[in-house]
Formats: structure tokens, sequence, C-alpha cells
């Protein structure tokens, strides 16, 4: 990570979706570096609990515009002087994206036409765009290789492609400077563990700590390319402080290893000191994929990305931040 240090001091950069899981961690990050860093988020799935810390912390450094990446007067006020845009805002659910296709669409899709077009007129240099291992479908080939035929299987996964396009056909037609970062199974500290659509590592270690039967959909065999959040930061570091341009590039963000969820289910258990766990299996997902493992070769030919930390490490740190976000929460009555 040395070649991101220096990259981001007194620069100043916009995070879309700043206020959710995955901005938080890169707004700190950010920061650390000695960004001066705008938000915009309009708190659809997320609070302003983590940004008000980081903002009593750097209130020069730090500021919040709470609107929607599809009001023009928001986004504007967000983007406007800043040199690289990270476009994390988005619905990040496969299962809401086949209640709400459209709502999917709006903000997936043209929200991401809309930032594009607010970062050229207002002369930003690059814009990160987070994307997603969905667009891979349900193929059999593994790992997914970013030369490999997209092949969506929900609303959110065909949504996520499209601002991929987007990206792609801005630096191409206008010469704005793009990165389009593919990530497979993102999860760490602060991702939300008790709405009905949370990710799955969040979602065990709740239920497991407080006695709960965990639930796994389908039979667990299903795998995925569980990805520490710290990757995914260290990834969106990299393709913004890159000193080559990049012109619309597709890079899978992963571990580049994959385990099945019932042996996540026994690494957590294990993690939390919890026998004799046996899970609540329900029906499958519509538009859940098999199997997924990102090849990483382009990440390391093009970013000279490697994965900072493990899935061991990961669950370990995340185990213990929910462990100590539970204590003070029973400390605080919550
Ligand atoms: N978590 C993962 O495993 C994963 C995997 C692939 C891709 N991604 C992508 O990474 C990005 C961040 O995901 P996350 O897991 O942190 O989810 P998240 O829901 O925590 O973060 C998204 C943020 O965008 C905000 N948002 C939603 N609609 C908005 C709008 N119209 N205007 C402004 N802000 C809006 C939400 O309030 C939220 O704070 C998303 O683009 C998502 O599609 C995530």
């Amino acid at each position: 990570m040395g070649r991101v240090r220096g990259a981001f001091d007194a620069q100043r950069v916009c995070v879309t979706g700043g206020a959710g899981f995955i901005g938080g961690h890169l707004v700190d990050a950010l920061l650390a570096l000695g960004a001066s860093v705008r938000v915009i988020d309009d708190l659809s799935n997320s609070t302003l609990e983590h940004l008000s810390e980081l903002i009593e912390l750097e209130p020069k450094r730090l500021r919040f515009v709470h609107g929607s990446i599809l009001e023009d007067r928001a986004l504007r006020e967000a983007i406007d002087g800043c040199d690289v845009v990270f476009h994390l805002g988005a619905l990040g659910s496969v299962p809401r994206s086949i209640e709400e296709p459209e709502r999917t669409w709006d903000v997936n899709a043209t929200g991401t036409l809309r930032v594009l077009e607010a970062a050229r007129s207002l002369g930003a240099r690059r814009v990160v765009y987070s994307a997603s291992s969905s667009a891979y479908g349900d193929t059999s080939k593994l790992p997914k290789g970013e030369t490999d035929a997209p092949q969506p299987a929900s609303p959110y996964a065909a949504a996520k492609l499209a601002g991929e396009g987007l990206c792609r056909s801005w630096s191409e037609s206008y010469g704005l400077q793009t990165m389009s970062l593919r990530y497979f199974n993102i999860f760490g500290p602060r991702q939300p563990a008790d709405s009905a659509y949370a990710a799955v590592v969040a979602a065990f270690i709740r239920r497991l700590s407080v006695g709960q039967t965990p639930v796994i959909y389908g039979d667990g065999e299903q795998s995925r390319d569980f990805t520490y959040v710290s990757n995914a930061v260290a990834a969106n570091l990299l393709a913004g402080a890159s000193p080559r341009e990049p012109r619309g590039e597709v890079v899978n963000v992963g571990a580049g290893d994959r385990v099945t969820i019932n042996e996540l289910l026994t690494r957590i258990a294990d993690c939390l000191g919890v026998s004799g766990v046996s899970p609540e299996h329900k029906g499958a997902r519509a538009g859940d994929v098999r199997h997924s493992q990102a090849d990483l070769t382009r990440a390391r030919e093009l970013l000279g990305y490697r994965p900072i930390a493990s899935l061991a490490q990961g669950v370990e740190e995340t185990v213990a931040w929910f462990a100590a976000a539970g204590k003070h929460s029973s400390e605080h009555g919550a």
C-alpha cells in the first residue's frame, strides 16, 4: 500500500454512499491519508452514526451532504471541486431488487449516469465505481475472470453491470477517467446484521451471539469469495491513486478464494466458541448464484492489488467488533 501514501494528502475527494458500510471504511482511510472528503448519502440504507463521530474529529476535512445522487443540486454540491469521486451509493441487495426492479435501476444505473455527468461537467478527473461480481451470474467457470461474458441474473446485477458500461463509455466519449471494481462478497465491522437483506457474515455473527438459530438459504454448499472490507478499501485507494489513467477497465476485487456457506458458519461458530450449531435451511433464493471466486490476475497487473487481510483475520476482527458493539449497546440500554 506504499503507493497510495501521499497520493491523497490535501486532495479533495467525494464518496457517494459514504454513510454506508464500505463507504464508511473508505472515508476512514481517506481521512487518515490526509484527504478532504465530501460524502453524499440519502441515508436510505444507513445512519449518520459513524460519520457524525468522524465529523466531530475532523470538522474541517469531512462534509456531509444529505441527499440523493438522483438530485442534481445535492450531487453538484458534493462533487464540485473534487478530483476523484468514489461512487458507492446504490441499493445493494439482490432480493430487494427482485421486489423493486425499477427503483433499483433508477438508483444503480441512472444514478451512476448522474454521477458520471456531474463529475464530467464539474471537472473531476476520475470516477472509481463500485461494481459487483453478481454481473457474472451463475456460470460454472471458476475463478471468474473479467473477460468472461456477463450473465446478470437479477435486476440488481443488471443495473450494476449497466453502470460499468456507462463508466467505460464516459471514458471513451468524454475522456473522464473511470474504473469499475467488481467486489466479491465484502464483509466486516458495521455491516448491518439485522435487516431482512443482511449479508451472511454479519447475520451469522448476530444470531449465534444471541443464541438464535442461523438461517441458510438452500443446502449451504454454495460457495463465495468472502472478502474482508479492508481489501475493498485498498482496491479503491489503489484505483484512485493509480498513475496509469484508467479508461473504463473492469477489475475484480476479492480474496481470490472461496468457502461454502456451511464452512463459513462453522468458522464463525468456532471463532465465537459456539458448538453444536444446527442451522435452519430455507428455500434457495431467486437470483442467487451457486459458486463464486475472483480471478485476481488483472487486479494485480493493473493496480498492484493483493488481498491485505485473509478470511480468518476478517472473521476474527468482525466477530470482535460485533462483540464490542453488542457490549456497548447493552451497557447503554439499547
Ligand atoms: N457489500 C458487498 O458485498 C458488495 C458487493 C458488490 C458490490 N457492492 C457495491 O458496493 C457499494 C457499497 O455497498 P455497501 O455494502 O457498503 O452497501 P450500503 O447499503 O451499506 O452502502 C450504500 C450506501 O448508499 C446509500 N444510498 C442508497 N441510495 C442512494 C441514493 N439514491 N443517493 C445517495 N446515497 C444512496 C445508502 O444509504 C448507503 O449508505 C454499492 O455500490 C454496492 O452495490 C457491495
